[in-house]
């Protein structure tokens, strides 16, 4: 490309210390987790309003479970796990990735936090699991993504539904937290119901 001189134009660098990014989206980027923000990573799972709907123990968290938990997960295959940036101002938001990725049947189970509280309801999870979504079929070639969340939890779960996942069964009264029950609710996702999602949100963005 020229500039307006004719001269050709230095290509656009990213600032020294942008993160590095795998994937863009509208909203949201996405990419790989990062040590240096371990202690955010850790403030995000001791916050009990965005581990209520997590399966994770609401208990304390200390900054070496966190490292212990980066530690495996950066040497895995199997567990790819990325951190969600607000795509305009680059503030790392949350964390979603695949796990228990199984190469051989093409299968793997979807999981996400959005752990800054103010990016909730702004379509950055619908967003976020749409492309992660689009990740595991097309560029890691998986068939079937499947994932677990709680029948309360409604934003997530109209999130999936939105993104492509479709409700397969549900494990009744299978979680208890803060003296409630509640049921497990299983979905899962292929290609071709993405590809029909995708559709859906593209032809409803272009009427407005
Ligand atoms: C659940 C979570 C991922 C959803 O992401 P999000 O960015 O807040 O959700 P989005 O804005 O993309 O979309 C949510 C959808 O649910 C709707 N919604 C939001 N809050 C809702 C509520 N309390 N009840 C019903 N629907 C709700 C939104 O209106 C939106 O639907 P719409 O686009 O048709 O209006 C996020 O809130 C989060 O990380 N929460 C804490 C951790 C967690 O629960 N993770 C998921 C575990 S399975």
């Amino acid at each position: 490309m020229k500039s307006r001189k004719g001269r050709p134009r230095a290509p656009a660098r990213a600032p020294r210390d942008a993160p590095v990014l795998n994937i863009i989206g509208k909203k949201v980027a996405l990419g790989p987790i990062r040590k240096d923000l371990l202690g955010l990573y850790q403030r995000w799972i001791n916050d009990f309003e965005v581990t209520r709907t997590l399966d994770l123990p609401m208990r304390p968290f200390p900054l070496e479970y966190e490292e212990a938990w980066y530690q495996r997960v950066i040497q895995s295959d199997r567990d790819l796990t990325f951190t969600i940036y607000d795509r305009k101002t680059l503030r790392p938001i949350g964390n979603a990735g695949l796990h228990q990725i199984d190469y051989q049947n093409r299968t793997a189970d979807f999981g996400m936090a959005i752990g800054e509280k103010d990016f909730w309801g702004r379509g950055y999870g619908t967003e976020s699991t749409g492309l992660i979504l689009d990740y595991g079929f097309k560029t890691l070639g998986l068939h079937n993504i499947m994932l677990q969340v709680f029948s309360s939890n409604s934003a997530a779960i109209r999130a999936y539904e939105k993104a492509g996942f479709r409700r397969m069964g549900e494990r009744r009264e299978g979680h208890r937290a803060n003296g409630e029950i509640w049921n497990i609710l299983f979905m899962d996702c292929l290609f071709s119901d993405r590809e029909l999602a995708a559709d859906g949100q593209h032809s409803q963005s272009r009427r407005g």
